[in-house]
């Protein structure tokens, strides 16, 4: 059965209707084919997996080729979502052309129907030169984990006043300007909820919030937090299932079914062909 893709315009329209996006993360097909079969409307590739895949501290060792990896294999099990890929540090802030190039390895080879980078005034270039290859860019500002060294943390942004980056009325100019540059939406991670309200009363494009409380046009979760798989889940993710605790179970299940004799049974064996008797 054929299914309708999400697209671009259609996210417009949603905020026009006050209908709420959703987006998860998602780093490969087997769950990209279940978030997508559950009616996730954007699978974002996210460089989190940096994080939740890799192990790292931040996400800035995550390189391009990873990215586009990942990408496609989350795009070869998505019918329905759109499939926006990330982008990561390194790959676009050095000049537009190099922004450009890389966005289109994501959608060349990695198979994303859109991108995303990080940064406000200072990736409008970037977001111009994506944006004018027609490639649908999705911006991201207030707390940008790629900036983690020069936030000293992962902080929440916006509660500042003043211009400095980071400060209330700098992340308002940066998703002004991330508008102004041709993104379709933008996310806002990290940022008071009365800043991230205005912004998207502000912004004719869709906000998509995460830690950025309840009055953005949608709403986005790391997979493994959506799921109970994080080591350490942040104060504003909620954990929808258990997962952790459920695959630890099951696992120590196994070892002790192996070790008492208890699995494999008959039932899980393959048995000989019967021998077929000699003709005379
Ligand atoms: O990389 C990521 O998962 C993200 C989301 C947290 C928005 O950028």
């Amino acid at each position: 059965m054929e299914t309708t893709r999400i697209t671009v315009p259609d996210l417009g329209r949603m905020k026009g209707a006050g209908e709420r996006i959703t987006m998860v993360t998602a780093y490969d097909w087997t769950f990209a084919r279940l978030l997508d079969a559950a009616g996730v409307e954007i699978l974002l590739v996210g460089d989190s997996l940096g994080n939740v895949i890799q192990g790292h501290d931040t996400t800035l060792p995550v390189t391009l080729d990873e990215m586009v990896y990942h990408t496609r294999l989350v795009a070869r099990g998505a019918t329905r979502a759109l499939v926006v890929g990330d982008l990561p540090f390194g790959s676009y802030q050095s000049s537009p052309e190099r922004a450009a190039e890389s966005a289109i390895r994501l959608v060349k080879e990695g198979g994303a129907q859109a991108v995303k980078l990080e940064g406000g005034i200072t990736m409008a270039a970037a977001i111009e030169a994506i944006a004018r290859m027609d490639v649908p860019v999705m911006g991201h500002v207030g707390l940008t984990p790629q900036s983690v060294h020069r936030m000293g943390g992962h902080k929440v942004q916006g509660r500042r006043h003043g211009h400095a980056p980071g400060s209330r009325a700098r992340v308002v100019e940066d998703a002004r300007a991330v508008e102004s540059a041709g993104a379709f939406a933008v996310v806002l991670e990290g940022i008071p909820l009365d800043l991230a309200a205005e912004i998207t009363t502000d912004l004719s494009i869709p906000t998509i919030g995460i830690g950025a409380g309840a009055f953005c046009d949608g709403q986005v979760l790391v997979l493994h937090d959506l799921l109970g798989l994080s080591a350490r889940a942040p104060k504003f993710a909620k954990a929808y299932a258990a997962l952790a605790e459920e695959v630890t179970r099951a696992a120590e299940d196994y070892v002790h079914e192996v070790k008492s004799g208890a699995f494999p049974t008959d039932a899980h064996s393959f048995h000989s062909l019967k021998p077929v008797a000699a003709n005379g």
